[in-house]
């Protein structure tokens, strides 16, 4: 147990006061501060391009700031490279681990390092033995044989976790560890977070969604525009408190649908099936109406969304946009007859990280731009602008290149460029995740605004209240079928949850 509350405070790890780091120009943290103390887990938020990941970095030693103190456990600390941070005792967790995919699990955890016999051989049953020990330490169930290939992004952040408990890390930072995974992985990875801080590991950790936050730190600092604003108590603060601290105004949350009139059928989905995927879909979606897609993670929501859209190919069942048959397995045909697709991994499957922001927001309507005579750079740049600025990405300039954006803004700059092509049909896939609670409202504005001109949406989200608020309808997922369609007036998070969860009936002998 952990008596945070009640002892004196447990000694403080890790200590990074006034740091500050350029990029050139662009100052990314002009005044960062965060301490942490042994056993305690802590938050760090603050809007996208705050300078969160900056800070990461320069704990990690990946980045060298430009100005800081710094002392871990109680030394001056200045880290040269990765290799310094991680003797120093310092594990970062990234959101998508990198492991090596032909290696066993435990050759993972031990590379480079790995135990030896009395012949100076690897001892491999040692190996297997240790990493079995670590994760029962961690109370998790992994096969440390088994080839990382192929394993989850949940398993492989525990495997990093189980490496950095094997180098004895005494401080373990997590940036947006959540955003991959679902909520059963979720429960998991915090139960094993918890048992670490209570062995006094200190423990940062990066997300947007509050409820995590709450449920899961003890302390809370804020960022804003690279500077720290406020650390907290998590239990003596509230979200709105910190929402105000980090937006620097008080914040609606949610943006529910405004009415608007609903037209023929855009979309007509039939019997679609993939085998083993998903079976017998059936959708329509029509003019002005937003159509949600709920579920649980696996449920086969985005699968459905990339068949549709052309990106898979499927077994039976068609496709129909206004009344004409889509083809099958054709993403160019399908943006040709006007869908547009924002996919859940923005940053793989949208972006071209070397150019610019200006012609990465543009990407999807240069055709229409060209026809019009309209491809000069100083149209390009107006054309990005107008949806940079509504979505409030944060970016030294138009012609930046889209990697040096944070996460959250590179994800922004995907929205606006298929915003920006005003198609019939919107499909779009976790619409804020990664995005900050200042911005999220605006995006639902958005897509409120396209559903008003006429747009068709189909909206995939696992956050229920976003669904809710949104959706003109419902249709719930549940193991690769629709199990329930739920009109505005009738969905509650009850109903929803019971569709997307209840078992299979049994059918009686
Ligand atoms: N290598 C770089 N070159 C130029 N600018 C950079 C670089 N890395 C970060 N920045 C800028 O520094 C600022 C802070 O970025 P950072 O990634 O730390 O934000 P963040 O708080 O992690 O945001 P998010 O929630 O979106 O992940 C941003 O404006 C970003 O564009
Ligand atoms: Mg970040």
């Amino acid at each position: 147990m952990t008596s945070n509350h009640e002892a004196a405070p447990a000694p403080v790890v890790l200590e990074l006061r006034n740091a500050v780091k350029s990029f050139g120009a662009v100052v990314a943290v002009s005044d960062g501060t965060i301490e942490l103390r042994e056993g305690e887990i802590h938050a760090l938020i603050g809007e996208n391009g705050a300078g969160k990941s900056t800070m990461v970095k320069i704990l990690a030693g990946v980045h060298r700031p430009d100005v800081a103190t710094f002392q871990v456990a109680g030394e001056d600390a200045s880290f040269r490279n990765v290799g310094d941070s991680k003797a120093a005792g310092i594990s970062v967790i990234y959101q998508e681990p990198t492991l090596f995919p032909d290696l066993t699990v435990a050759e993972n955890i031990f590379i480079g390092r790995q135990p030896v016999n009395r012949l100076r051989l690897i001892d491999r049953r040692r190996m297997r033995r240790d990493a079995a020990a670590l994760f029962a330490e961690l109370g998790v169930d992994l096969d440390p044989h088994r080839i990382a290939d192929g394993l989850s992004i949940a398993d492989q952040q525990l495997i990093e976790i189980a490496k950095a408990i094997s180098m004895d890390a005494r401080v373990l930072v997590m940036d947006e560890p959540t955003a991959a995974l679902s909520g059963a992985e979720v429960d998991r990875l915090f139960t094993v977070a918890r048992r670490l801080r209570d062995q006094g590991v200190g423990i940062l950790f990066i997300s947007h969604r509050f409820e995590e936050i709450f449920a899961l730190t003890d302390r809370i600092t804020v960022m804003r525009d690279g500077a720290y604003v406020s650390t907290h108590q998590t239990a003596e603060t509230t979200e709105a408190e910190v929402v105000r601290e980090m937006v620097g105004r008080s914040v609606d949350q949610l943006f529910p649908k405004e009415p608007a009139p609903i037209g023929e059928p855009v979309l007509e989905v039939t019997g679609l099936t993939r085998r083993g995927i998903f079976s017998d879909i059936n959708l329509v979606v029509r003019s002005g109406e937003i159509v949600g897609l709920a579920g649980l993670v696996g449920a086969g929501r985005t699968e459905v969304a990339r068949a549709v859209f052309g990106i898979d190919r499927y077994d039976d069942g068609s496709v129909t946009l206004n009344g004409t048959p889509i083809p099958p397995h054709d993403p160019q045909a399908s943006i040709d007859a006007g869908i547009a697709f924002v996919p859940e991994d923005r940053r793989k499957q949208g972006l071209v990280m070397d150019l610019s922001v200006a012609r990465n927001a543009t990407l999807a309507v240069r055709r229409e731009l060209a026809r019009m005579g309209l491809i000069s750079a100083s149209h390009e740049r107006e054309v990005a602008e107008e949806w940079t600025d509504r979505l409030q990405v944060k970016t030294s300039s138009q012609s930046a290149p889209v990697s040096t954006l944070s996460g959250g803004n590179q994800q922004k700059v995907v929205l606006a460029k298929w915003l920006a092509t005003e198609p019939s049909l919107l499909i779009i896939d976790e619409p804020t995740r990664g995005i900050d609670v200042g911005t999220k409202s605006e995006v639902h504005r958005l897509i409120s605004d396209l559903a008003g001109r006429g747009i068709a949406i189909l909206m995939i989200s696992s956050e229920l209240p976003e669904v809710l608020g949104m959706a003109d309808r419902v249709v719930v997922m549940r193991e690769g079928r629709v199990s329930e369609v739920i009109d505005r007036s009738d969905a509650v998070p009850e109903a929803v949850m019971r569709a997307a969860t209840a078992a299979r009936e049994e059918v009686p002998a």
